[in-house]
């Protein structure tokens, strides 16, 4: 057997302790399909003395990440610190430069750098792999940069974030408000350790601009993507949407139009019978359209200790079977000199079908003029019903009773329902905002 491959792991947070166990546990397995054991020889973390599942005192400790990706005694550095600058930006680019493999679960970073990153990999002829920054455990990013080669893809989309579908789905199943699903959800460690990450779509964009560049083979383009979170979200959507065979997911969408590419992130109605609406709690799935292959779904756990542990466990071990000297595949599945620019398709010029919810006073003609306004920008309607609100912030002696309006459109564009929707506002029916969300075929 070949010399063992060594190891360096920066960051030892929930990650970090479960891949050093699940390396213990399966050193055997492991080292029987490397070729060679896999060894963690150093790590470094902000503090030595912070009791962990796992015992890293024999190791060596680093309190420099930067020095441990440089070290010689490291073949191997796992950025597993987060953040998209300081030190996991900084470890992870001397770890190049030294001709180090990497290892990193950090969209953020990847997001914003990740073309700079893969630039410095290819020249040094070393692995850059991330398949945990997308989707946890799901093995995405292999099935993309290699599987799919022969494919064109025409849109790739996904439930990206195991705390937003987390709380949608209990919202539905019990009832609960947001903020209580939300502190279940960072209780359990799925959350960001900045939880707005998650709920305002930030954590899928960056998912989604690391997919989109593998799908349609573009230089990443994260502040491209129109985002719009789960926090307008109520338990009266969640209901009007399943009354009507549709169920609210925060999906992330990178789709080739004639126009250029789209990426948005935002809360989007899917039909109840669709695999998709079946995604429930903390787990992931991530659907490709592509034309050889047809559809292909994937689906499993998106966020949690050993779901992440176990795809960086996957690239470490692809590295560890690697032959040194050989120049290895790009890290985003084209090399870089051959991606190509972005280009963006505008938001407004966006097509499908919407569903709007409208808390309205009940007064004559509020309906019709409602659908005037829709006939006005030439929106054909599938459903349009209404019926009192079960929002429990309505005061029982408020007179008349508010009602809602709930309204599902054919195809339409964005253009096309945001000025009907303007118009909607200006006429005055409205109490509070306008509810719009869009349907994904
Ligand atoms: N906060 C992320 C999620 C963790 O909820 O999916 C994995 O990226």
């Amino acid at each position: 057997m070949s010399t063992p491959l060594r190891i360096g792991i920066a960051g030892l947070g929930t990650v970090g302790a479960s891949l050093a166990n699940l390396i213990h546990k399966k050193q055997n397995l492991l080292a029987d399909r490397c070729g060679r054991a896999l060894s963690i020889t150093a790590v470094s973390a902000r503090d030595r003395t912070k009791s962990r599942d796992c015992d890293f005192q024999q190791m060596q400790w680093f309190d420099d990440p930067v020095d441990l990706a440089k070290s010689a005694d490291i073949d191997c550095f796992v950025e597993l610190i987060g953040g998209e600058e300081g030190p996991a930006r900084q470890s992870i680019s001397a770890a190049l430069e030294a001709g180090k493999h990497v290892v990193t679960a950090n969209k953020a970073l990847l997001a914003k750098h990740g073309i700079e990153l893969a630039v410095m990999a290819e020249r040094a002829g070393v692995l850059l792999n991330f398949e945990a920054a997308v989707a946890g455990g799901i093995p995405i990013i292999k099935t993309m940069r290699e599987s799919l080669t022969a494919n064109s893809v025409e849109r790739v989309y996904g439930i990206l974030n195991g705390t937003c579908n987390y709380i949608l789905t209990r919202m539905e199943n019990e009832g609960l408000t947001f903020e209580a699903c939300l502190k279940d959800a960072q209780r359990l460690g799925y959350a960001e350790a900045d939880p707005t990450f998650d709920i305002e779509g930030n954590d899928t964009a960056h998912k989604l601009a690391i997919l989109c560049s593998l799908a349609f083979g573009t230089v990443i383009a994260a502040d491209e993507i129109y985002v719009e979170g789960i926090t307008s979200i109520t338990y009266d959507d969640i209901s009007a949407a399943k009354e009507l065979g549709y169920r609210i997911k925060l999906l992330g969408v990178a789709q080739l139009t004639d126009s250029g590419v789209e990426q948005r992130v935002h809360p989007t109605m899917v039909p109840l019978e669709s695999t998709i609406a079946q995604i429930s709690g903390v787990t992931n799935a991530v659907a490709i359209d592509a034309d050889i292959v047809g559809q292909l779904i994937m689906s499993g756990p998106g966020a949690g200790g050993d779901a992440t542990a176990s795809a960086v466990a996957g690239d470490i071990s692809d590295i560890a079977k690697s032959k040194p000297g050989i120049q290895h595949g790009p890290a985003f599945g084209t090399p870089t000199n051959a991606l190509q620019p972005y280009r963006r398709a505008r938001m407004r010029a966006h097509e499908g079908g919407y569903f709007v919810r409208l808390s309205v006073s009940d007064e004559a003609g509020v309906f019709a003029s409602v659908a005037t306004r829709m006939a006005e920008e030439n929106i054909s309607l599938q459903s349009i019903v209404q019926h009192q609100l079960t929002d429990n912030s309505i005061q029982p002696d408020q007179q008349p009773k508010p009602q809602q309006i709930v309204l599902i459109t054919h195809e339409t564009t964005e253009l096309a329902i945001r000025l009907a929707l303007k118009n909607i506002e200006t006429d005055g029916h409205l109490n509070g905002q306008a509810q719009m969300i869009r349907i994904e075929k």
